[in-house]
């Protein structure tokens, strides 16, 4: 079994109230911090434990913290992105929705190591009954001495404030949050400069992923070198992966990075394998927005290596042979499963989510999705292949944030790996829109 940080507790009856949560060793972070260390001293063990933001990009927590402008004075602002519209990913809202009091804790930690004095999360919209369960959580903060003005003694103040998303999918992206977080349309920001010089209300800030915040604690509790000896190489400590798509045991779990891939599809412990007993075709491991990767390259490396869910082995091979672990939204594909339209719809999404601002973006990710629609309904031609591919190239690194690249991966993808299935669409138009259709020997579910 492996090691649970952030859920050994989850099932505990009444743990979303702070009374059974504290009995549980909750908030002990807290008090070491504010009693115990200085708010440099916490960073110091955030960068040592190796954390890397679990909200897609992997880029190291602590290291993040470190860049954050701190000129006298001026107030400083930590946002916790809840945000979580990536199809696939829905591990945060279980971590809030059961384990609020988790974040809570990780939240005043952290704000104390970055010297922010008024903190917030900025939460789904649609998560109207979490934000409840976190509004209440926070009043028993408060109400407990761990919020408000001089908590436990210290001399140190935080105010924590809930606020609803804006409801779209690119209020994600930390300076889209940020817009909206300001009252503003969800519009991303060009960067530079960055939130950690100036993010809300042009003030020094750091947005970080519920998951990310969550881990705090258990790293100031046990010391960042600890949380280092979890995991395998640059991938330390555990990660929640939201599992879904035809396995038998969909769900979220948390493993210690480094489980093979190929035992988190097929163990017990994990998604017990492929629903009605049928073969694994592809899997996005990380998100709709990474690489698609076939049966064998999810499984093993180009080199014939076990793939471990890492963040360096997913990525082995760059994008030709690997994919990203991303935020953890592992969707598996049985041999039914029609690539085209799949691709079809994600790329739907990614055209209705686009803000619009830049035109690749905006113009791109509508032929995208005309295409696609086009092929998956039998009118395509030979050439639309091609110009999928241009198409997706060209909105890569040309727009001012990563849905763009979003967009564009999974088709490139598809169609890097999946290529004879998108000709045989093309070439057997009747065949492939027919109902129970057969793509070399196996039925396309409609
Ligand atoms: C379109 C888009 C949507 C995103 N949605 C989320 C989200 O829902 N939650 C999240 O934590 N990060 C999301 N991100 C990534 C954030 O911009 C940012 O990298 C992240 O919140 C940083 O936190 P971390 O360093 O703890 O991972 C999104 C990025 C993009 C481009
Ligand atoms: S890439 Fe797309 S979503 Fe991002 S700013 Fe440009 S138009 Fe908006």
């Amino acid at each position: 079994m492996g090691r649970k940080l952030l859920t050994e507790h989850i099932n505990v009856e009444g743990i979303d109230t702070f009374e059974v949560y504290r009995k549980h060793g909750g908030y002990r972070s807290v008090e070491k911090a504010l009693k115990t260390m200085t708010p440099d001293e916490v960073v110091e063990e955030v960068k040592k434990s190796g954390l890397r933001g679990r909200g897609g990009a992997g880029f190291p927590t602590g290291m993040k913290w470190s860049f954050l402008a701190k000129p006298e004075g001026v107030p400083r602002y930590l946002v916790c992105n809840a945000d979580e519209s990536e199809p696939g990913t829905f591990k945060d809202r279980q971590l809030m929705s059961k384990l609020p009091h988790l974040l809570i804790e990780g939240m005043i930690t952290s704000s104390y190591a970055l010297g922010a004095n008024t903190s917030y999360i900025y939460i789904r919209g649609e998560l109207l009954y979490v934000l409840r369960i976190l509004e209440k959580a926070i009043a028993e903060a408060y109400a407990a001495g761990f919020l408000g003005k001089n908590i436990l003694g210290s001399g140190y103040d935080l105010d924590l404030y809930v606020h609803p998303g804006g409801g779209a999918y690119i209020c994600g992206e930390e300076t889209a949050l940020l817009e909206s977080l300001e009252g503003k349309r969800g519009n991303p920001r060009n960067k530079p400069p960055f939130p950690a010089v100036q993010g809300l209300y042009a003030r020094p800030t750091v947005v970080n992923n519920v998951e990310s915040i969550a881990a705090v604690p258990v790293i100031v509790n046990d010391g960042g070198d600890e949380y280092a000896k979890i995991g395998v190489g640059r991938s330390t400590g555990t990660k929640l992966i939201s599992a879904c798509g035809h396995l038998n045991k969909p769900g979220i779990y948390e493993i210690e990075l480094g489980v093979p891939v190929e035992e988190f599809i097929y163990s017990d412990e994990y998604c017990g394998g492929i629903w009605k007993g049928r073969d694994l075709k592809a899997v996005v491991a990380g998100g709709s927005s990474v690489p698609i990767l076939p049966k064998e390259l999810i499984l093993k490396t180009a080199a014939g290596e076990p793939r471990l869910m890492t963040y360096e082995s997913l990525s082995d091979g760059g994008f030709v042979t690997g994919t990203m672990l991303g935020s953890g939204g592992f969707i598996a594909m049985d041999e039914t499963t029609c690539i085209v339209r799949n691709t079809w719809n994600f790329s739907r999404f990614y055209h209705h989510e686009s803000c619009g601002q830049c035109s690749p973006c905006r113009e791109g990710t509508g032929w995208l999705e005309k295409i696609l629609h086009r092929i998956e309904h039998g009118h395509g031609t030979e050439r639309d292949i091609d110009v999928l591919a241009s198409v997706a190239k060209q909105i890569e690194g040309n727009t001012i944030c990563p849905l763009g690249e979003a967009a564009a991966w999974p088709v490139s993808a598809a169609i890097r790996h999946f290529r004879d299935e998108f000709e045989w669409h093309i070439r057997n138009p009747q065949e492939a829109t027919r109902p129970g259709a057969v793509y070399p020997g196996k039925a396309v579910l409609v």
